[in-house]
């Protein structure tokens, strides 16, 4: 295998061509291109099947790179730099004068930014010399890549070449944060709530709700591993997959657990490759154990609910 330095070189030289290709973060890996050229984020849109009225993240080195395109607030000051590099996502005024590509952000007047944390992707940003817009790279609507194999899985020979960084630490999206006026979280993420109360002292709105739509990509109908999900419940029959927050000591052939003992980051870290994994092994359905709503427990509670919402069409 080449060294981390050659992978990158070569992403690098791909990415100045104008080309998009997967990238690994400590959340779920990204589909990126050059934030500044439409060419390149169209293609973003092309391969996975992404409706242009959804806006991209973009992800950039540090904020010393971003001060050109956003306008930062004391709110960003204080979460960047408790949390940043990290799972968090902000949704910033865009600047009048950035070259950031309209395709990117479907001519809104705002921007979503993150740091992302993983060393592989932070060395890139370093280097790239433009920021990277990507979105989760999943086939729109479907569960998210956590490993370089779950991106081959979605787009075959469609996509130029995958930047390994092995599995994402956290395993879930970021904190999607707008903290353009009153701090308003639109999407439940790797970093959890009571950390960003800790601080930012002040009420935080969460629109979380799947029938509000400031952020798009927030519908219904998301995260699906492609077959009906049940929340807190028991399996009906042996046919039906059960999916365990801890395992248990007798586990039947149709069991699956999220982690050892309970823990709840090592769960969200193991949800989307478990659910991928289930689909693989033929299940026609899963019924999932109830889970604690807590920490990073209501990130997985966001995510497993939207799956099920497929049960209704
Ligand atoms: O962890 C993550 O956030 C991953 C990694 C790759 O960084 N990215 C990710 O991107 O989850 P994506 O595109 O799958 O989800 C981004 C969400 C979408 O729901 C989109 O609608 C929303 O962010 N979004 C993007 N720009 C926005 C904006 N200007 N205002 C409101 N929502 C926005
Ligand atoms: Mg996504």
């Amino acid at each position: 295998m080449k060294s981390n330095l050659a992978n990158i070189k070569k992403a690098i030289k791909l990415l100045k061509l104008g080309e998009c290709i997967a990238i690994p973060t400590e959340t779920v890996y990204g589909l990126a291109a050059n934030a500044y050229s439409d060419k390149a984020c169209k293609k973003i849109f092309k391969l996975k099947k992404r409706p242009k009225n959804n806006p991209l993240i973009v992800h950039y080195f540090d904020h010393k790179d971003l001060i050109k395109d956003c306008n930062f607030n004391n709110d960003f000051i204080k979460l960047y730099t408790n949390f940043c590099p990290g799972p968090i996502t902000f949704i910033l005024d865009l600047k009048k004068n950035s070259k950031i590509s309209k395709v990117v952000t479907n001519k809104k007047k705002s921007l979503a930014v993150r740091f992302p944390k993983h060393p592989i992707t932070r060395n890139l940003l370093k280097k790239v010399g433009f920021p990277l817009a990507a979105p989760s790279a999943n086939l729109s609507s479907k569960v998210s890549a956590v490993c370089s194999s779950d991106v081959k899985e979605d787009f075959g020979k469609k996509i130029k070449f995958v930047l390994e960084g092995g599995k994402s630490s956290i395993g879930l999206e970021s904190t999607i944060i707008d903290l353009r006026n009153k701090p308003k979280i639109l999407r439940l993420g790797g970093l959890a709530l009571p950390d960003i109360k800790k601080i930012i002292n002040k009420k935080i709105i969460i629109e979380n709700n799947p029938s509000k739509i400031s952020s798009p990509g927030q519908f219904k109908f998301h995260y699906s591993p492609g077959i009906p999900i049940r929340l807190n419940s028991k399996p009906i029959k042996d046919q039906e997959a059960y999916l365990l927050i801890r395992k248990q000591k007798k586990m039947k052939k149709n069991y699956y657990f999220l982690s050892r003992n309970g823990d709840l980051k090592e769960a969200a870290k193991n949800l989307y490759s478990t659910l991928r994994k289930i689909k693989k092994d033929n299940y026609k359905s899963i019924a999932v154990e109830k889970i604690p709503n807590k920490g990073i427990g209501r990130a997985i509670n966001d995510r497993l609910f939207r799956a099920s919402n497929l049960n209704e069409n």
